[in-house]
């Protein structure tokens, strides 16, 4: 058994092990594997994918789902800590799937819990799962890792699910990143001494189509609006990038364009049309994934 809370806890060959069991989820329509065994969905915040995908992957692994709610529903309405509340759903559950807005929730919960805890986003820290998801996604698309030019531009301050996408490409050997973003919302000290100390090559760009024709991944994100401390920095830098289908005139054949998804007006829905457009054939993935990452977590 054992906890999810940084994507930098699994090595190389363990995240591969996931992506290999994530195939052979992929072949399962329903099994017994945890049957008897109940997850717990502990949201603080709202979510479409993490919730429903978590929800999936354990009625096809034949356990069952009870879900915290959000705080009107639960006694936390009547004062209740979240020390208290996670040591009850411990109690309850075999395993505990977190979203929170606090950076370190997931992991203070760890340390309560017996039982595994999956982080599905601790504020703009990390999301473990989105990022092995966003990996084993590239590999599924493009058979590998290693050697390709990867873009990726949007909200890389707050943005918790690009934050672990560029840790987990520290595992591999991309050929190199290029990393675009309003000025404001450039990556964090720790995510480029990460990229240093692996010694991955990136660059800091600003203008995508400098670089387009070059890449073999395309991954986009929105403006984290809900992480801002000023709504009104927010309202200036909206609008400031977005995809559009002439963009991908000069790109290769078989670029892809990843997102983690919910996406907001940074990608416009004429892309949907294109043969890049992967991400919701990627967002279609996290069942398997989030079996694998279940079973992973709890045999
Ligand atoms: N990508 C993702 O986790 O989406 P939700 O916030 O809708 O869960």
């Amino acid at each position: 058994m054992r906890d999810f809370i940084s994507i930098l806890d699994f090595s190389r060959s363990e995240l591969e092990s996931i992506f290999e069991e994530a195939d052979r989820m992929r072949e399962i329509n329903c099994s017994d594997i945890l049957e008897g065994r109940i997850m717990a969905l502990a949201f603080f915040e709202p979510s479409t994918r993490a919730r429903l995908g978590f929800s999936a992957a354990m009625f096809k692994l034949g356990g069952g789902v009870i879900e915290l709610g959000g705080p009107e529903k639960s006694a936390m309405s009547r004062g209740e800590n979240f020390s208290d509340t996670i040591k009850v759903l411990d109690g309850i559950a075999d395993v505990i799937v977190i979203r929170h807005g606090l950076e370190g929730a997931s992991k203070l919960a760890a340390q309560i819990a017996e039982s595994p805890v999956i982080n599905a986003g601790d504020g703009s820290r990390e999301y473990p799962v989105q990022g092995i998801l966003d990996l084993y996604a590239i590999k599924s698309f493009l058979g590998r890792i290693d050697g390709l030019h990867i873009g990726i531009i949007g909200d890389l301050r707050y943005g918790r699910s690009v934050r672990s996408f560029i840790l987990g490409l520290t595992r591999f050997l991309p050929a190199k990143l290029y990393l675009m973003s309003p000025e404001s919302l450039k990556i964090k000290e720790d995510i480029r001494e990460a990229l240093n100390i692996s010694r991955i090559d990136f660059e800091e760009i600003s203008w995508l189509e400098e670089v387009i024709s070059e890449l073999d991944v395309l991954y986009v994100t929105r403006l984290q609006k809900e992480r801002f401390p000023d709504i009104s920095e927010y309202e200036k830098l909206k609008g400031t990038y977005r995809i559009e289908k002439s963009l991908l005139k000069e790109a290769k054949e078989r670029m892809i364009i990843l997102h983690p998804l919910p996406r907001t007006d940074e990608l416009s829905p004429e892309v949907d049309e294109t043969p890049h457009a992967k991400y919701f054939k990627q967002a279609a993935l996290y069942v398997p994934v989030a079996m694998a990452i279940l079973r992973a977590a709890m045999l």
